[in-house]
């Protein structure tokens, strides 16, 4: 029975994902590599060093920088970045998603955040949504980043739930992996041809509901 829903962030709360990539665009091409939006898709739900680690490779010029360096370009990037999100407001929250969290919430579920970044809190405080979650993963504290399910499994026994008690929501392909791989029901915010292995695809938040979410769960 359903008792919890685990949320990415990025992608699926709110838009921050165009965020990151602008952010990576403007990092990736000072350094000679070129960047575009399918690219992109394969960082989506990745750390910031594995995201910087495959931008390098992207480009083949991985062996041209010392880890000093590399350390540095992500600091850079995570100042855009964070110049980007200086704004955010609780508008800025993804159309029917405040609707969903509050109805899950009445319903008595638990929800969890599952998300690679280490901005989510001060994201979830500037869309005025903190206290709707009852647990945040800390992705400082994780061994492997998404496709592996930790993020998913850690943020079900946050929830003093089982896996198959609770559902995964996400955007990026490695998230629905990491869901699948966590043993949940993934609900994949996105194409179809980019969210085949989602148990449901929807093209937009707005088809989120609770009732429609039950009839796809049988429950
Ligand atoms: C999420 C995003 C990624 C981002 C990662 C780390 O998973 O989908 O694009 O790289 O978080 O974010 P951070 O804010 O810590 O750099
Ligand atoms: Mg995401």
């Amino acid at each position: 029975m359903l008792k919890g829903i685990i949320f990415d962030l990025d992608g699926v709360i709110t838009d921050t994902a165009e965020y990151h990539y602008l952010a990576w665009k403007k990092t990736a091409e000072a350094i000679g590599v070129p960047f575009d939006r399918e690219f992109n898709e394969e960082l989506k739900g990745v750390s910031r060093m594995d995201s910087l680690y495959k931008i390098l490779d992207h480009g083949g010029i991985r062996g041209q920088f010392s880890e000093a360096q590399v350390e540095e370009l992500a600091h850079d990037k995570n100042i855009y970045y964070q110049e980007l999100i200086k704004e955010i407001t609780p508008n800025d929250l993804l159309p029917g998603i405040k609707d969903f969290l509050l109805e899950c919430k009445e319903a008595g579920l638990k929800l969890g955040l599952a998300s690679a970044s280490k901005n989510g809190p001060v994201i979830l405080d500037r869309l005025e949504v903190t206290t709707l979650f009852d647990t945040i993963v800390d992705p400082g504290k994780l061994k492997k980043g998404k496709p592996d399910p930790e993020i998913f499994v850690k943020a079900a026994a946050q929830l003093q739930l089982q896996v198959n008690e609770c559902i995964g929501v996400e955007d990026a392909e490695a998230g629905i992996q990491a869901i699948k791989g966590a043993n949940m029901f993934a609900i994949g915010v996105g194409t179809p041809d980019r969210m085949k292995l989602a148990d449901w695809q929807v093209g937009s938040t707005t088809e989120i509901t609770l009732e429609r979410l039950r009839e796809k769960l049988g429950e």
